[in-house]
């Protein structure tokens, strides 16, 4: 039976008139039929407060590696906050979470602590362009790196103002931004190491840092293309530039040693957020010692009154040591898991011919739906993606999935948990064929 929303749909009609929109941050309105009101969760369940189940893959958009409200962690938190919940100064568990993930990534020789990823960007920018004097960062096309100005820029290119391929347009997506903002980037096209290295060889001696994600999850889940990381760090070697990878999402859902680990690069700043905190407000810069050393020296300001904020300490030792008590089996098992329920996927779309191709690493991927008509095979580039995916009608889908108690992220991304079982992707591909028959039976393209 079809899931109906009357306690949310009231709850949304009464936020609207003391929330802004109803909701705290925007992509949350994009939830069909209406932003849901969750009562609570365990592990890869959700339940919300018309008291429909949801075999969740959207997970916080991301941060619940550990899957939802695990006891140890919120014993952790409980137990802090009868110690403080807050001092704005410094306790020893700061220093415990440090020494873990100094253990973990062999480039974050030092650390400091934010309450958001979108907070560490906007510092590790500061910090490159303290560290080589210049001003220009080059970022990809389609990465996210957070909401504030900096981070925004070619991230949601209309095609109307693409640019040509050769040289992507610096747009940003938000009003109320200052021009000379746009003036501060280079924004390249992904997966292509020859179109790189020109972009970079046009600006060479002007750019402080280049910036990614090392898999494109806010963007159709795109794995580099052999040689890419490797030709990113050569060209930050050669040029003085620091190599920043931002592994908000990455970060420890591809192991213990982040992305970087899993795919054999050592970048000089790394951005964590999500996974770090296990769904707490909490962030961290990483770096080398050279990377760091203008907030040694003070030259860099870097601060907050809420940084390192016991209670998200709690919940990061408890983190960090379920990552490393899931041992060499992370993130194996969760790519099992996950290639299960893609395979599983694929094979209800065939038999009820939906055109939905799902793609990425398995441990996150995406749920690419295509247009009438486009090509076949993987999906490259941000473009690639905006010409061959058809939003609309994952819309549906996804609509009808969230009807039949599978919860995927709006935009088409699923991530698995360290707390998915064998049996959770059973009841999801079952819930799932529901949900394809409906949708097929009920979608109409738009004339
Ligand atoms: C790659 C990446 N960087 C930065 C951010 C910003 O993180 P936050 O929302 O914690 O500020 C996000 C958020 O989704 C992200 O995916």
């Amino acid at each position: 039976m079809s899931y109906t929303f009357p306690k949310s749909q009231a709850l949304f009609e009464r936020a609207q008139r003391s929330i802004a929109a109803g909701v705290n941050s925007g992509i949350r309105k994009m939830e069909a039929p209406v932003p849901l009101y969750f009562a609570r969760g365990s592990g890869p369940n959700l339940w919300d407060v018309d008291g429909n189940h949801y075999l969740d893959y959207q997970l916080g958009q991301g941060a619940l590696l550990y899957g939802h409200a695990p006891a140890g962690m919120a014993d952790a938190i409980a137990a802090q906050a009868r110690l403080g919940t807050h001092w704005a100064a410094q306790c020893e568990l700061e220093i415990e979470v440090a020494e873990r993930i100094q253990r973990m990534i062999p480039a974050a020789e030092l650390v400091r602590f934010n309450n958001s990823a979108t907070e560490v960007v906007t510092a590790a920018f500061r910090l490159a362009r303290a560290h080589t004097g210049r001003k220009l960062i080059l970022r990809f096309e389609g990465h996210y790196h957070g909401w504030a100005d900096e981070g925004l820029v070619g991230f949601a290119n209309p095609p109307a103002v693409w640019g040509d391929d050769e040289s992507p347009a610096r747009t940003h997506p938000s009003k109320g931004v200052i021009p000379e903002v746009l003036d501060q980037f280079v924004v390249a096209r992904w997966n292509d190491v020859e179109h790189l290295r020109r972009r970079v060889d046009a600006c060479r001696g002007q750019l402080a840092a280049i910036v990614f994600e090392p898999v494109l999850c806010n963007t159709c889940c795109l794995e580099p293309v052999p040689g890419l990381l490797q030709t990113i760090r050569e060209l930050c070697d050669r040029d003085g530039m620091l190599m920043i990878s931002d592994e908000t999402i990455t970060g420890f859902r591809f192991g213990a040693g982040c992305a970087q680990g899993y795919y054999g690069y050592q970048p000089d700043l790394t951005v964590l957020g999500k996974a770090v905190g296990g769904g707490t407000p909490f962030a961290a810069l990483a770096g080398t010692k050279a990377a760091m050393a203008k907030i040694l020296s003070g030259e860099v300001v870097h601060a907050g009154t809420l940084n390192a904020n016991p209670l998200c300490l709690a919940a990061s030792k408890w983190s960090l040591d379920a990552v490393t008590a899931a041992g060499p089996e992370h993130p194996a098992e969760l790519r099992r898991l996950g290639g299960k329920l893609m395979a599983g996927l694929r094979a209800l779309a065939d038999t009820h011919r939906v055109p939905l191709r799902p793609q990425g690493p398995e441990l996150i991927f995406h749920a690419v739906m295509l247009k009438p008509g486009a090509a076949e095979g993987p999906i490259r580039d941000y473009r690639d993606y905006v010409r061959r995916h058809d939003p609309a009608r994952w819309t549906h889908l996804r609509r009808c999935l969230l009807e039949t108690g599978v919860r995927a992220i709006e935009r088409g991304l699923w991530s698995i948990s360290l707390a998915h079982r064998e049996a959770d992707i059973d009841e999801t591909l079952f819930r799932a064929g529901k949900a394809f028959a409906r949708h097929a039976e009920t979608w109409t393209a738009p004339v």
